[in-house]
């Protein structure tokens, strides 16, 4: 981050409002960044509708003690996301402490007034719960609440309608409770920086690109201490280019698709990590959506362009001057879904009245989006092109584009290593997300992970010579810009996780992870092989370990050739039930049947006070497992299925049973 955000290099809110003359703040808390996105849309809403002086800002770079000292008409709204087991994202969790500080009686925050939209995931626990915490906590602290709390659900992927949904009535909320004279929305290019295009930028060096680390002309580096000498701390604002030292296929052809295994090497960072963290991997877009993205745009690959803030409040989302090809490539999310909100932006910039009035109804029309846009896995070049015919739009400015188009984020990994037998490497085990319509009639497209294609070219280009690959096995060439990857190095940092081991190692461990999930049950195990090799004078004993894995058959399980000798150095304490679910030779076997199968000695354990873990598919597997976990527990220790819901719901809240899924 780029730190202080005020001219004075204030924290404090009340001054940084009123040095930068602002009378709206729009917050976010955002963990993975959709909460920062839809903040800015919904300053940019206000900006444009009202021209209210917004300030649309990260929570985690101020101070709240004069929160209630804001000018009068000051109003604030909140967009703050909930993460992990109803928690408060990482930079969230200072304002969390500041109103858990609050004496309520005393009716600290009486003047200020605010809006507040959640956002969540419904197939969670704590269902929003920091949104709805934080308001709590202010309301009884005597603010009030306008309109009502908005709630994105991520689970039933319906974020954006519910945005939609709150925003209209939000919007008509706001304008009563400030007085507001609402006008025809115009286009402004910014209400955050000037864009400076071509001829109007001086240029001393642009950037290329974090992961290319390219630099033209390199001779005066401005940026060459934030950029080219990598000093950390790394974190979300501030990657560390992290080197693929080791990378392999765990499965492929065989089993018609694939998983990779990538190590990434810290030794030459100050990073730390612990076994069950998270990696975040920043991806880049590939040559042919950079090329589509651009093409249906019109836009020159190699044009330059600087943003200058229009004042201290406003941190530019990139290293700018850059090209609109680098920008392009490494900060915008162009083959994510669409939404009617972004249809409703371009009516603006339509090519004609057909397209106009096209994109008019579909923005409109929730369920006619639904099936025309969303449905057919479009990203944004495929929609706008359909609607024209293919015939490149020219009239969208770009820098309407990187305003709403949102930033490309990170995706996060669960780390299969362990930090104490791998303390310079980070591992990660990821499926390569590919979704190949086969049937050539078909009106869907094709969709494409991007980071884990990028890693998987990385793995193709590395082991290449090894063994002789088939090219086609990357022939969908979706990978990104290999020349540009000739180090194999991307952009990482390293997101803290709750997801750990009980400390003391005679603690019984149920670990639960079908597919993926396995993940980080390899770091748990190999971390407990390094324990008793450590230890292996001392006559210690482990607690009982049980690992119960699920995958289709012998072509995709996972690390077949380590288990046995995790099993060895383990002894008796390490138990591994494996079920295969499409195995011809086999009835079809989940995780949650082996677990019954040991029903006995799971509830031994639960006794003695062992702790569960649970890794992989949120949606059904994670549910079916509790569900099974609750007649275990509700059968073996005679007590009613309410009770043991209960029971295993306190286990939650203790930490006692946690759940990594997705
Ligand atoms: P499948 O062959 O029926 O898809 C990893 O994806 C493993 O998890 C696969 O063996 C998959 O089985 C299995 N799986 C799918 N749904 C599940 C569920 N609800 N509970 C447990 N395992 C599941």
């Amino acid at each position: 981050s780029l730190g202080a955000v005020s001219a004075s290099g204030s924290r404090d809110i009340t001054t940084v409002i009123e040095e930068n003359d602002k009378n709206y703040i729009v917050f976010y808390g955002s963990q993975t960044g959709t909460a920062e996105d839809y903040a800015k849309m919904f300053a940019k809403e206000l900006v444009g509708k009202f021209s209210l002086k917004v300030m649309c800002a990260d929570l985690e770079n101020f101070d709240f003690e004069t929160l209630n000292e804001l000018p009068k008409n000051c109003l604030v709204s909140f967009f703050i996301s909930t993460y992990g087991e109803g928690d408060f994202p990482d930079s969230a969790v200072p304002f969390e402490e500041f109103l858990l500080g609050l004496d309520e009686s005393e009716l600290p925050l009486n003047r200020l007034r605010f809006t507040m939209f959640g956002l969540g995931n419904s197939t969670y626990e704590f269902f929003n719960n920091a949104a709805k915490k934080a308001t709590k906590n202010m309301v009884n602290s005597g603010a009030k609440l306008i309109g009502p709390l908005g709630q994105g659900d991520d689970g039933a992927a319906t974020t954006d309608e519910d945005y939609l949904a709150w925003k209209e009535n939000i919007l008509e909320d706001i304008k009563d409770a400030l007085a507001l004279q609402e006008h025809e929305q115009i286009y402004e290019p910014s209400f955050e920086y000037d864009v400076l295009i071509g001829n109007d930028v001086q240029i001393d060096t642009v950037s290329l690109g974090e992961p290319s680390k390219q630099y033209l002309p390199c001779n005066t580096l401005p940026f060459s201490k934030q950029l080219n000498v990598q000093t950390g701390p790394f974190n979300q604002h501030f990657p560390y280019l992290a080197p693929i030292v080791k990378s392999k296929e765990l499965f492929g052809a065989n089993a018609g698709r694939s998983c990779i295994h990538a190590e990434f090497d810290i030794s030459g960072s100050n990073i730390k990590y612990s076994t069950g963290d998270h990696l975040a991997v920043w991806p880049s877009n590939s040559n042919e959506s950079v090329k589509q993205f651009l093409s249906a745009f019109n836009l020159d690959e190699d044009e330059m362009f600087r943003l200058k803030p229009l004042d201290s409040t406003v941190q530019v989302p990139f290293v700018v001057p850059t090209t609109i090809g680098a920008a392009v490539r490494y900060y915008l999310e162009i083959t994510g879904p669409i939404s009617r909100q972004f249809f409703n932006a371009l009516i603006q910039f339509a090519p004609n009245n057909e397209i106009r009035q096209k994109l008019s109804t579909l923005s409109k029309d929730k369920e006619l989006f639904a099936e025309k846009i969303t449905s057919k896995c479009y990203n944004i070049a495929d929609a706008i092109l359909h609607l024209s015919d293919h015939k490149p739009w020219s009239t969208v400015p770009f820098e309407f584009l990187i305003e709403s188009v949102p930033l490309l984020k990170p995706r996060y990994y669960s780390i299969s290593s362990s930090s104490s037998s791998e303390k310079q490497t980070v591992h990660i085990t990821a499926i390569v997300e590919r979704n190949i319509v086969k049937d050539p009639l078909s009106p869907v497209h094709n969709t494409y992970g991007i980071t884990t294609n990028l890693i998987k070219h990385i793995e193709f280009t590395q082991n290449f010579e090894d063994n002789n690959r088939d090219q086609s096995e990357i022939s969908f060439n979706l990978d990104g810009p290999r020349d540009l990857f000739q180090d194999f190095k991307l952009p990482v940092f390293v997101r803290r996780s709750t997801f750990k081991l009980p400390s003391n190692p005679k603690t019984p461990v149920i670990m639960i992870g079908p597919g993926t999930g396995i993940a980080p049950f390899r770091g748990f195990v190999r971390e407990r092989v390094k324990f008793l090799e450590l230890q292996k004078d001392s006559n210690v004993e482990l607690g009982k370990h049980l690992l119960f894995y699920g995958c289709r058959n012998e072509d995709d399980y996972l690390y077949q050739e380590e288990w046995p000798e995790y099993a060895t150095a383990l002894g008796d304490s390490f138990q591994m039930f494996v079920g295969f679910s499409r195995d011809p030779n086999s009835k079809k076997k989940y995780v949650q049947y082996l677990l019954e199968e040991q029903k006995e000695q799971v509830v031994t354990l639960l006794k003695e006070g062992a702790f569960i873990y649970v890794c992989g598919d949120a949606k059904g597997m994670a549910q079916d497992v509790h569900t099974t976990l609750v007649k275990i527990v509700s059968e073996g220790m005679s007590i009613t299925d309410t009770e043991a819901i209960d029971m295993l719901k306190m286990f939650k809240t203790s930490g006692k049973y946690q759940e990594d899924v997705w």
